[in-house]
């Protein structure tokens, strides 16, 4: 049985196909049309799921939509039609495309595939739910699930157990954390849906020191974790703007723009801001453990990949076990769909648990030398033990390197297949790889990877991070020995990586330890700021000659800087090659 899931128009566009209650592939548009975020009809993911299941889209027993667009008309109309008219301006402006493209989304999604039969439609809050209990480890487990907005729901509780889900409570929009989030996203001079992580990644340079207020102003906290935003100060509701003059009076100072330098007001904002939304999830999590009695917890949504808030739900909430569906965000939506219509609907027995988030698209070494050779680079091919031997060794002579192996990875993290690796033991190295090759904000911190049986010395955490969903304090005498991906408050994202889960990455690991004592590398993913994680050996290529990257290891075959004449001129202009926008899998 084919079954095929799509989340799209909105932020994150994907799909997913299982089959025979097994997924084969999941991807996220982004990462073909090369537009970071891409919401637009995920053709280039469906098409490549298509390839990968061997299969046509004739052979699709059903074809599952991530959330129920009616429902959300009628959150859109009613919203605006209360704040009448108030809500005049941006009611004119949403209306005309609603009523023609988002409420007729499974007829377009049919005419897109040339599919006949009916599009199923579950709530968005549902797929969240979904995306991470019907594929984690757990027979039974607690369910919540936290974003932005989906139909009404901006939070939900619930329980999974066996193949059925029951959401017992939910949150109800506009009093939504993932918008309050986004508000100080947008104040402090990032980009709203996307940049979130930034203001994590901030947090720890400043003092919460307008906590009180916001607590005292905005947020009224109730001890379930449910809490009501007082709307003076949030307009988004009936209007495209996240926050307003009231808010600004609030704190008084106009929003950053992102041209301006960051001070410490703005670091203290983050840190604020972060330490609300901290304790709001926190509570949340506590009162879904009492009221659940199960020791195992499900997250998904895009607030879930607030790591630093999930490290404190691990230790503190009371919850023993956890899944993370590491596409916690809307992407992850196609997985949540499709798996809830072959367990759930269809009632199937769940025959499938997710054991890594590699799932996308994969190039050959014959794909990838015909690449090398229709440009007449220079490389060298290699074993995969010489392969590993000279990552490693390269690595402790300080280079930083491009590391493209096997399919890519599903979800905002590249965990080792789509990486720039480089050495964590030099205090340096921080500031070359955010300055030199991602050309990015100096206060972002990096994420160590470490070998899974190690992860205790270094950490004080002991269960794994296989995708990267945790924050926890670097144990104090490592500190000083993995200082590039020690974070200022001596917090670290952590990933383990078993040898199971990814052989290859996990045998560069062991190899740089053997040479070093250290089981850690620093890994961040393959692109550029701004750019979604390169997914083709082109995409891989332009961006290595456009950064200060200094080894691309791609597949069997090694390129060094040195011998790439045309480097040059892409690492002074920048530019993106235009070959390198967009690729179409048919
Ligand atoms: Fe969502």
């Amino acid at each position: 049985m084919n079954i095929l899931g799509i989340s799209a128009f909105y932020h994150d566009s994907a799909a997913c196909l299982i089959q025979d209650g097994r997924i084969v592939a999941c991807a996220q548009e982004e990462r073909f049309t090369r537009n970071k975020h891409d919401f637009s009809f995920p053709i280039n993911a469906v098409n490549y799921c298509l390839k990968e299941g061997k299969i046509a889209v004739s052979d699709l027993d059903y074809v599952g939509f991530y959330e129920k667009p009616f429902l959300k008309f009628e959150r859109i109309l009613y919203s605006y039609l209360a704040n009448f008219p108030l809500s005049y301006k941006a009611f004119l402006k949403a209306l005309p495309f609603w009523l023609k493209e988002k409420i007729w989304i499974p007829h377009r999604i049919r005419k897109e595939l040339g599919y006949e039969k009916d599009v199923l439609m579950i709530e968005h809050h549902l797929s969240h739910a979904a995306s991470s209990f019907l594929v984690s480890p757990f027979r039974e487990a607690a369910i919540l699930t936290i974003d932005g907005v989906g139909e009404w729901a901006v939070a939900t509780y619930g329980i999974g157990r066996e193949n059925q889900i029951q959401l017992l409570k939910e949150q109800k929009f506009p009093h939504s954390l993932g918008l309050l989030y986004n508000a100080f996203t947008y104040y402090l001079g990032f980009q709203v849906n996307s940049d979130e992580y930034k203001v994590m990644g901030l947090a720890p340079y400043g003092r919460p020191v307008y906590t009180d207020l916001i607590c005292r102003e905005l947020v009224d906290l109730k001890e379930d974790g449910s809490f009501q935003l007082n709307m003076k100060y949030f307009p988004y509701d009936f209007s495209l703007s996240m926050m307003n003059q009231e808010f600004v009076d609030l704190f008084q100072t106009p929003p950053r723009l992102s041209s301006e330098p960051i001070q410490q007001r703005h670091m203290d904002l983050a840190a604020s801001i972060q330490k609300v939304a901290e304790e709001i999830m926190l509570k949340m999590a506590r009162h879904l453990c009492e009221e659940a009695g199960l020791p195992n917890l499900c997250l998904a949504g895009g607030v879930t990949l607030n790591c630093v808030a999930n490290g404190r739900i691990l230790r503190e909430s009371g919850f023993k076990n956890f899944f993370i569906q590491p596409a916690a965000g809307d992407a992850g939506g196609a997985v949540g769909v499709a798996a809830y219509l072959y367990c759930t609907l269809l009632n199937n027995p769940r025959n499938f648990v997710w054991e890594h988030a590699l799932w996308g698209p994969e190039f050959s070494d014959a794909e990838i030398e015909q690449f090398l050779k229709e440009r007449n680079l220079p490389y060298q091919e290699a074993s995969q033990a010489i392969l590993i031997a000279s990552a490693a060794r390269l690595l402790t002579q300080g280079k930083v390197i491009g590391w493209f192996q096997g399919r890519t990875e599903f979800g905002p993290r590249a965990l080792g297949n789509r990486s720039i690796l480089a050495d964590p033991r030099n205090s340096e190295m921080k500031d070359i790889v955010n300055k030199k090759i991602k050309f990015r904000e100096e206060f972002r911190p990096f994420a160590p990877a470490i070998l899974e049986e190690r992860v205790s010395d270094y950490f004080e955490i002991d269960c794994p991070s296989p995708y990267m969903l945790l924050v926890a304090q670097v144990r104090p005498d490592k500190k000083d020995k993995i200082p590039a991906v020690t974070h200022v408050d001596g917090s670290a994202r952590i990933q383990t990586v078993s040898q199971s889960e990814n052989g290859l990455f996990y045998s560069v690991l062991k190899e740089f330890e053997r040479l070093t004592g250290c089981p850690v590398l620093l890994n961040t993913s393959f692109n550029l700021k701004g750019e979604p994680i390169v997914c083709t050996p082109q995409d891989a290529y332009f961006t290595f000659i456009r950064s200060g990257l200094d080894y691309l290891i791609m597949g069997s075959y090694i390129l060094d800087k040195k011998d790439i004449k045309e480097a040059e001129q892409f690492v002074e202009k920048k530019v993106l090659p235009e070959e390198t926008k967009t690729i179409t899998i048919r």
